[in-house]
C-alpha cells in the first residue's frame, strides 16, 4: 500500500497522499481510495496534473459517467467533463458555467433516481480569494439529530425536481447558461426518495434533502416542508460540522452525494479566474462491507 490518509475534520473528509492519477492506479490502491470515499464521504488529492481524458478514466473506475446537459460547457471532445467557473471565450461569452447562486446546500444526486453518485472537481484555475467549497456529512447530521426532529422525519418521503433548481439559478443569473430545451426538461420529472435512508455501502443512517430542488415532504404542507428542510439543513451545517475546502491548482476533490451536502461560497472572487473540470458518475455500491468508523488519527 503506497497511499496515506489524513482526515480533514472529525465528521467529513480525508486527504489522500501518494497518488499520481495521471497513471492508472493499481487495483489495490483504487480499492483503498474507494474505501476512503465511502468512509469519509469526501476525498481530497492534491498536486495532480490531469487532462480531461485522464480525469474521465479515473471517473470511470467509480462508475458510469453522466453527461452534463450544459453542452456548451463540455471540454471539447470530452463530454464527460464540464467546465465550471468564470472564464470567458475571446468574444466575452462564458466558457464555463458560473453558478453565482450555488451557495446553497444540496446534493448533486437529488434530481436523479439513482442516489449513489460521485461528483469530481479538478481545479485548473483558482482566484486568490473566494471560490471555496463547503461540505457537511448527512450521516453525522442524522446521528446527532434531536429526538423531536427525528420523530418528524421517520417514514417520510421527499420529492425533488431538477428543473425547479435550474429555473431558480437562471432567474437569479440570466445569461449564465442556455435555458434547457423542452426535451431536456422532460428528462427531469419529480424524484421521490425516502427522507431517512441507510447507506447501502456503509450501513450508516442519514437523511437526504436538498432544499433548492425540494418540492415537498410527504405528510406536510409546502410551507411545513420548507421549514422542516431548512431545520434539517441548519442542523447538518452547524459551523463545527462544516469542512471548508480552499482550492489550490491541481486539487482533485470528489464526494459521496448520498452521504453529504455541499455548497459553493459566494462568487465574489478576486485575484484571478476560477475554472474547475467537473465530472459525475453513477455508482454501484461495492459487494464488500466498508469499515465505516471515522478516526481522528492519521492512518496509512
Ligand atoms: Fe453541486
Amino acid at each position: 500500500m503506497s497511499i496515506a490518509l489524513t482526515p480533514l475534520s472529525p465528521t467529513i473528509g480525508v486527504e489522500i497522499r501518494g497518488c499520481d492519477l495521471s497513471k492508472r492506479l493499481s487495483d489495490e490502491d483504487f480499492r483503498a481510495v474507494l474505501n476512503a470515499y465511502y468512509r469519509y464521504s469526501m476525498v481530497l488529492i492534491r498536486g495532480q496534473q490531469l487532462s480531461a481524458e485522464a480525469q474521465t478514466a479515473f471517473l470511470r473506475r467509480f462508475g458510469t459517467p453522466k453527461i452534463s446537459q450544459r453542452k456548451e460547457f463540455h471540454v471539447p471532445g470530452v463530454p464527460e467533463i464540464g467546465r465550471v467557473g468564470n472564464t470567458k471565450h475571446p468574444d466575452g461569452s462564458p466558457s464555463a458555467f458560473l453558478d453565482r447562486h450555488g451557495n446553497l446546500w444540496h446534493s448533486d444526486t437529488a434530481s436523479d433516481t439513482h442516489l449513489d453518485g460521485v461528483t469530481m472537481l479538478y481545479c485548473v484555475k483558482t482566484p486568490d480569494v473566494g471560490g471555496d467549497t463547503l461540505f457537511a456529512s448527512s450521516v453525522n447530521a442524522y446521528a446527532r439529530l434531536p429526538d423531536p426532529l427525528r420523530d418528524r422525519i421517520e417514514g417520510r418521503q421527499v420529492t425533488h425536481n431538477f428543473n425547479k433548481h435550474n429555473d431558480y439559478l437562471l432567474a437569479k443569473n440570466p445569461g449564465s447558461a442556455n435555458p434547457l430545451s423542452a426535451e431536456d426538461r422532460a428528462k427531469w420529472p419529480d424524484r421521490i426518495h425516502d427522507l431517512v435512508q441507510t447507506h447501502p455501502a456503509t450501513g450508516r443512517k442519514l437523511y437526504f434533502v436538498s432544499p433548492t430542488l425540494m418540492k415537498n415532504i410527504s405528510g406536510y404542507s409546502e410551507g411545513e416542508s420548507a421549514e422542516l428542510a431548512a431545520a434539517l439543513v441548519a442542523h447538518a451545517t452547524q459551523p463545527e460540522f462544516v469542512l471548508r475546502h480552499v482550492w489550490q491548482v491541481g486539487d482533485l476533490v470528489f464526494w459521496d452525494n448520498r452521504a453529504s451536502l455541499h455548497s459553493a461560497s459566494p462568487a465574489n472572487y478576486s485575484g484571478g479566474e476560477r475554472l474547475m473540470h467537473r465530472g459525475y458518475a453513477y455508482m454501484q455500491p461495492p459487494a464488500y462491507s466498508i469499515d465505516h468508523a471515522l478516526s481522528a488519527a492519521a492512518e496509512t
